[in-house]
């Protein structure tokens, strides 16, 4: 009989803005967006995986201006930084699109030319309120303060006056039309509470959207009228279709189009679920199956945002555990659709309770025995008692269950499930106590089923948190000595019973160590993580620097990339919070910076005010405890100390050093 071959999977995470890098908040919708597609290549389906980057408009204009660069520039530099941190959480999408990529640029363009043919954009005059930092004009019923400002709703900053020529979007056409595709599909906006705030808010009325500036330069040239640019939002939605072949690969487009799931924090719920359906419509294109509006990450009850100031860097974590914590975490910790807190407390609680207690003891303790009392090979499945039968059956509809779970995106959930079992093979372990059974040869046979057991629930529980963490789940794999990748298992033909005898098992190591949360929040706020942002993109432990005779040759070109040039420092003060870091405002002749050095534990910040040394002035810019360092200065490190080379204070700021 043939099965039923199940749909391709696509999904998609928001592109981000490239005004800052990334933090926390925007690595969760990227880790659900990997681990529901590794889920679903393991459940049987084709799947496609998108993530990206939004680098037009005025917010990365802005950002860019203020570092004294131009938007590509920046954009360039910052990019780097979410290529990096994906890499670095195991997230691995298919297609990493880019808003100034030459394939987006032509696509948003074509499906304007289309629109504007159909009529359902047009020309026309706008005068109303915008929040830069949101992108998002300020809908009617925002009310003025008392000197006539007015402050945007959502992020609570003040907008700005926008008068001009624009291109405007028909969305009052749509308001049907849209109102008709929500009841006909419940499921399109989830959770459902999302769905009746979006449905709510189209009946209430649409107006048409201004979807072109004439005053704003960085964007996608309107075409045949290239005084206005492409209206930042309008430009990045259409991502979810370029990044996929609109226009350029009709198989893959016509494969994966409409997406599964738009993964998106319900920040943006309203540009997704109303505009995004309102301009396929418009197009007659497919409207995707479902927009999913997650919660926030906060930070002491504040929603984490890089404007906020709130922000925790991931690789304060990553440095310190790898990936798979982070990523479990996250998941585990609260269902897709709420808020949840973020507290090291909190994190460090679950990984030692449920990693490094739960799972972490279940492997060390089954593979030491199967080494100590079978040599390292799985001993053979002597025959089968009640309570090794139930734990069998208990496997196989825990894991119905889960992949439900995963199926609907209730990760939490599947995790929840998966942890139950876990404590279940525990207790079966001391309950059935081995170490006792070992001491009486006649029980040999109970006690190699006993072992059979823990390592095939091992085996099966090592699949199914493959896709939530790949990493220590590959380890658990080739621990009971599978010889290929857990990611090629399918959930479908999974069994517990398929565990063979007599083979050699991989030396256990340990998979989650413990960690003291005294020492990790001391380490946190002290020395050890002071460089964390500086060393991206490096991944999280990277070999000691090799001695010299072993640094590789570099040509002169390389050499010459290096701007290097001569600083003088204006102000200098200490970082709070970290012994090793001064905040340095310094001369570079032609424009003033600020830099973060580890330099404090050799110089008192006084010493180092007027003094000249050499920076790199064009490494890219890295956020180190919370501050913002705009190059790097060069000092040799002697036995933990720095010592700066200076110059004589006569040779002008900004001279370069070659
Ligand atoms: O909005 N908690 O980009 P953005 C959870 N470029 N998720 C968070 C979060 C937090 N505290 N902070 C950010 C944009 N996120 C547009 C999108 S799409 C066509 C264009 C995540 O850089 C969450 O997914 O402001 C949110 O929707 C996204 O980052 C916003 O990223
Ligand atoms: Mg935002």
């Amino acid at each position: 009989m043939e099965k039923k071959s199940k749909p391709p999977f696509y999904v998609t995470t928001p592109i981000y803005y490239v005004n800052d890098v990334p933090h926390i908040g925007h690595a969760y919708t990227t880790i659900i967006a990997d681990a529901l597609a590794r889920f679903m290549k393991m459940d049987g389906r084709e799947v496609f995986f998108l993530t990206g980057t939004d680098e037009h408009g005025q917010k990365v204009e802005k950002a860019a201006a203020e570092h004294g660069v131009d938007p590509r520039t920046w954009a360039d530099r910052v990019v780097v930084r979410f290529f990096d941190l994906w890499k670095a959480l195991d997230c691995e999408p298919d297609f990493f699109i880019r808003t100034t990529m030459e394939l987006h640029e032509k696509g948003v363009q074509k499906m304007f030319r289309l629109l504007l043919d159909k009529g359902d954009i047009y020309k026309g005059e706008y005068k109303g309120w915008y929040c830069v930092s949101d992108e998002n004009f300020l809908t009617d019923d925002v009310p003025a303060s008392a000197d006539g400002t007015k402050t945007c709703p959502d992020c609570g900053r003040k907008a700005q006056v926008v008068s001009e020529e624009t291109y405007f979007f028909r969305l009052s056409a749509f308001q049907q039309r849209l109102l008709d595709h929500y009841r006909d599909h419940p499921r399109f906006v989830r959770p459902q509470s999302r769905m009746n705030e979006v449905a709510s808010f189209v009946r209430g009325g649409l107006k048409d959207l201004s979807i072109t500036r004439t005053t704003v330069k960085w964007g996608v040239p309107v075409p045949g009228d290239p005084a206005h640019t492409i209206y930042v939002w309008y430009d990045a939605l259409h991502n979810y279709v370029t990044g996929i072949g609109y226009d350029r690969d009709p198989a893959l487009f016509e494969k994966f189009w409409p997406a599964t799931v738009h993964l998106i924090g319900k920040d943006i719920l309203r540009f997704h679920a109303v505009f995004w359906p309102a301009f396929l419509l418009a197009a007659g294109l497919p409207l995707p199956e479902c927009v999913f509006g997650h919660g926030w990450w906060l930070k002491d009850e504040a929603k984490m945002s890089k404007s906020k100031g709130n922000v925790l860097d991931p690789y304060v974590l990553l440095r310190a555990m790898g990936p798979d914590p982070l990523r479990y975490f996250l998941l585990r910790e609260v269902p897709i659709g709420l808020d949840g807190n973020f507290s090291h407390e909190g994190f460090i609680h679950r990984v030692n309770s449920d990693l490094a207690n739960d799972l972490g003891n279940l492997v060390s303790r089954a593979l030491t025995m199967v080494r100590n009392y079978f040599q390292g090979t799985i001993p053979p499945p002597a025959p089968e008692e009640p309570d090794d039968a139930e734990i069998r059956k208990t496997f196989g509809e825990m894991k119905d269950r889960a992949v439900a779970h995963y199926e609907s995106y209730a990760l939490n959930k599947a995790l929840e499930e998966i942890w139950s079992f876990i404590t279940a093979v525990n207790k079966y372990l001391a309950d059935k106590a081995p170490w006792k059974l070992a001491k009486d040869p006649a029980l040999r046979p109970r006690l190699a089923r006993v072992l059979h057991q823990a390592v095939a629930a091992i085996r099966g529980t090592a699949a199914l948190i493959a896709p939530v963490m790949p990493g220590s789940a590959q380890k658990m794999w080739e621990f009971t000595g599978e010889p290929g990748r857990v990611r090629d298992v399918r959930f479908d033909t999974l069994r517990f019973e398929d565990l063979p005898a007599g083979r050699p098992m991989k030396e256990p190591e340990q998979l989650f160590p413990r960690v003291n949360l005294k020492e990790f929040l001391a380490e946190d706020a002290g020395t050890a993580k002071e460089k964390t942002m500086n060393e991206i993109p490096s991944p999280p432990e990277r070999p000691a620097a090799p001695a010299v005779s072993e640094a590789p040759l570099i040509t002169y070109d390389e050499f010459a990339k290096l701007d290097l040039r001569v600083a003088h420092v204006l102000e200098a003060v200490k970082v709070e919070g970290a012994k090793k870091l001064l905040k340095l405002k310094i001369d570079l002749g032609t424009e003033q910076r600020q830099i973060v050095a580890g330099v404090a534990e050799s110089y008192a910040p006084e010493q180092l005010v007027g003094k000249k040394f050499i920076i790199i002035a064009n490494l890219q810019p890295a956020v180190i405890r919370g501050v913002e360092s705009q190059g790097m200065l060069l000092a040799a490190a002697a036995g933990g100390k720095a010592m700066i080379p200076f110059f004589e204070p006569d040779v002008p700021a900004g001279t370069k050093v070659k």
